[in-house]
């Protein structure tokens, strides 16, 4: 079988409910810190995968977050 650099398969969905949302790839290993930030805007999605690279993601303002498990939505600060 194909070797993968991913350590799932699994996407996750996330669908900008208003401007400015923030995708923010936290790296993976002993140093965790910000390595990528994606702005999205109303309605935009964004399809991504947890990799070698990516352990973790931040997201910061409203959005909805579709995973394998399940739906949740993100809220901005008010
Ligand atoms: N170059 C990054 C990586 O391969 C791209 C990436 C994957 C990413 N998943 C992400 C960036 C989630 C932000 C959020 O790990």
């Amino acid at each position: 079988m194909e070797k993968r650099n991913s350590t799932s398969n699994d996407y996750i969905v996330i669908k900008a409910q208003e401007d400015g949302v923030n995708v923010i790839g936290l790296t993976r290993g002993s140093d965790t810190r910000f390595h990528h930030s994606e702005k999205l805007d109303q309605g935009e999605v964004m399809i991504a995968q947890f990799t070698e690279h990516t352990s973790a993601v931040k997201i910061r303002g409203n959005a909805k977050i579709f995973t394998s498990f399940g739906e949740v939505e993100s809220e901005a600060k008010k």
